[in-house]
Formats: structure tokens, C-alpha cells, sequence
């Protein structure tokens, strides 16, 4: 297929035009074997999980996020973090875990764990159904485990879910994103990870979250975009980000995933066509996009359904044979 639409000529690269007002290089927080894997209806094995993670920090990604230590009953799929952690000792590349709570942080420390990242809601339905507690209920949650985290020299990352729509609430008022991210920082989070986990989200939202952010004190440096696909706008949304001064992008590789307690959820951003606009663009990525496409099209193997990525459809050749 790619040879038809390229009339022969192998494209399996972008040609590269910079743009203004961009930064020269972007860090991918690659969220496939946490936010792709705790969606899935199967468990994936725990050696393919840890052969998943090695290959992606081969293919350049410096930073992977590994699995979650929450309560085993909610998220069956990521069960097995004690087994897999210490089959990624010798991994290149920096493994953040998911953290609820100080069960849950205690479990992460004691295998060495060096980031976590403790996850925030903005709407109330969403705090319920994924934290089974109140917004306010899960910032008290968090607090103790952002301190605790910090003294034991772990870096944080402070999650916050459905900053641009809500599949109960419907719109979100930007002051109340506003709020959770604030107390975030004030307690202790290094970074926070604005996540659009329905998809929603258009890119002037974008940038007005991101500029009464600023006006509140939370900068572009402190600030990473996590969005998902639903509605095909998600590289739209990155792009006003960078444009913004963001240069820390969330991305699953293959785009799996999408959220156990939010049903609307579709699949994160793919990595791949994330690297194919940054590498477009002239941005420095690390990332080596044959052998991550290489990995998404064995991961998708194991799962047994074709990636949903255009740039991995392309690159491998399928996109044909899948839409006929
Ligand atoms: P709960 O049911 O209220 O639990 O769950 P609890 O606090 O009442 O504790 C009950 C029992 O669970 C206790 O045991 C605890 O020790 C145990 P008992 O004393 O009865 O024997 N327990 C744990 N065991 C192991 N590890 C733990 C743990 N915590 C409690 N960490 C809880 C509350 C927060 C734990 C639960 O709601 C939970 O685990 N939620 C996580 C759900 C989740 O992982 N969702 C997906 C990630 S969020 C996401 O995907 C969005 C994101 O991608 C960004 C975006 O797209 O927006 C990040
Ligand atoms: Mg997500």
C-alpha cells in the first residue's frame, strides 16, 4: 500500500519541514503497557508484558510507564506488577508506576521503584468510579503518598483525569481543572499530566486550560498532554500544546488503551503518529520509529487485532487489506 500511494518511492519517514514556535525536542511519557494494557479484555502473560516494555525502550522511548500498584480487584489486568517490576532491572529507560495510595506506594518502593504518578479526577462521577472516593476525598488520599514518595527520593507525576469532558458530567468547567491541578502542585507533584480521557477535546480548549493554568502558576514546564483519539483530534490537541510551550507528550504505542472506568474511552494518542509529526516537524525525539512499528504490529499479534494507528497501518503495509 505504501508504495501505491507513494508511486514507488519507500516513504518510511517524513519528510522533515520545521514549523515556528516549536520546541527542538519533545520526551514521550509512553503509557502503552499501562493505560494500553489495563484495557484490554485479556491478561497479556507477564513475560510478554516485560519483553513489550524492553522493546520500547530500545526503540528510543526513555520513558515507559510500567503498571499500576492499585487495589488487584479493580484493574485484574495490571494484578501482576510484583512479578513484573523485577523483570525490568536491567531496562534502559525510566519505569513510572501508577500509585493510588500508601498500600499502594509501599508496594512500588519496595521493589525499587524510582517515579510514580498518583491520579486525580476533575469531575466528581469520575473520582467515584475510578478511586471510589470525592474529588476532595482523593486529593486528601493523595497527599501523605506525594509527601512520602518525595522523602523516599521518587519522583512524582500528578495524573488529572477528565480536564476537557466528562461521559456523565458532560462539559467541565475549566476553573474546576484549574483547582485539582493547583492542589496537585502544591503538594509536591513534579509534573502534572493533563489527560482529555474521552477524547473531547478541540484545540482552542487546549489553550484556554492551558493559559488560565499558567495564570494560576502552573507552567508549560511543569505540564505533559495525555490525550485520547476518540474523536480524531488528538494531534491537533498536541500541536497547539507544543505550540504553548509544552514539550512532554503522552502516547501508547499501536494507540491501545483507553480507561477501565470510563466506557467512552477509546485508545490514547498512538505513539507512532505522534513520531511521524514530530519527526516531520524537525523535532527530536529519540525514537526509532521502525522498530517501535515493529513492536506495535508484534504487540497487536499477541492481542490479536490489528493496531488502530494510520502511521502503523501505513508503515506496515496493511492499510489495504484491512479496509477492503
Ligand atoms: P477501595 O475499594 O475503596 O479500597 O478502592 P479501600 O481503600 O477501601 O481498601 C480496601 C482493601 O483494598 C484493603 O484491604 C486495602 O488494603 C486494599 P483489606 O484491609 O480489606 O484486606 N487495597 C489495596 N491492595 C493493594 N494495593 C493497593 C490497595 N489499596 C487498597 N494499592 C482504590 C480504592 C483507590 C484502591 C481503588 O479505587 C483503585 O485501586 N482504583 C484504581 C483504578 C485504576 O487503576 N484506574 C485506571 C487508572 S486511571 C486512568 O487510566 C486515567 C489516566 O490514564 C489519565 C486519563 O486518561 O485521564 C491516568
Ligand atoms: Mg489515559
Amino acid at each position: 500500500m505504501t508504495e501505491r500511494l507513494t508511486g514507488g518511492a519507500p516513504l518510511g519517514l517524513p519528510m522533515e519541514v520545521t514549523a515556528p514556535g516549536l520546541p527542538a525536542r519533545v520526551r514521550i511519557h509512553e503509557v502503552g503497557p499501562r493505560d494500553g494494557l489495563q484495557n484490554e479484555k485479556m491478561v497479556v502473560p507477564v513475560e510478554v508484558k516485560a519483553d513489550f516494555i524492553r522493546r520500547l525502550a530500545d526503540a528510543g522511548l526513555s520513558t515507559v510507564e510500567a503498571t499500576s500498584f492499585v487495589r488487584p480487584e479493580w484493574v485484574p489486568q495490571l494484578a501482576d506488577a510484583e512479578q513484573l517490576m523485577p523483570m525490568l532491572e536491567d531496562v534502559d529507560a525510566r519505569l513510572p508506576v501508577l500509585v493510588p495510595n500508601q498500600r499502594g506506594l509501599s508496594r512500588a518502593l519496595a521493589l525499587g521503584v524510582r517515579e510514580i504518578a498518583v491520579f486525580a479526577s476533575a469531575t466528581e462521577s469520575f473520582a467515584k468510579a475510578n478511586l471510589n472516593r470525592t474529588v476532595d476525598e482523593s486529593l486528601a488520599m493523595f497527599a501523605p503518598v506525594v509527601t512520602d514518595a518525595k522523602e523516599a527520593g521518587a519522583r512524582v507525576r500528578g495524573y488529572v483525569s477528565m480536564c476537557f469532558g466528562d461521559p456523565w458530567e458532560g462539559p467541565v468547567p475549566v476553573a474546576q481543572v484549574v483547582r485539582v491541578c493547583r492542589a496537585l502542585v502544591d503538594m509536591g507533584c513534579d509534573e502534572l499530566s493533563l489527560g482529555d480521557t474521552i477524547g473531547v477535546a478541540t484545540p482552542g480548549h487546549v489553550l484556554e486550560l492551558l493559559s488560565l493554568l499558567g495564570e494560576s502558576g502552573v507552567g508549560a514546564d511543569r505540564l505533559a498532554v495525555h490525550f485520547h483519539d476518540t474523536y480524531g483530534q488528538a494531534l491537533a490537541n498536541t500541536l497547539a500544546a507544543l505550540q504553548h510551550g509544552v514539550t512532554v507528550v503522552d502516547a501508547s504505542a499501536g494507540g491501545l488503551g483507553g480507561c477501565p472506568y470510563a466506557k467512552s474511552a477509546t485508545g490514547n494518542l498512538a505513539t507512532e503518529d505522534l513520531v511521524w509529526m514530530l519527526h516531520g516537524l524537525g523535532i527530536e525525539t529519540g525514537v526509532d520509529l521502525g522498530r517501535l512499528t515493529a513492536t506495535s504490529v508484534w504487540m497487536a499479534a499477541h492481542l490479536g487485532r490489528p493496531s488502530p494507528s494510520r502511521t502503523v497501518r501505513a508503515l506496515a503495509g496493511t492499510t489495504s487489506q484491512q479496509e477492503q
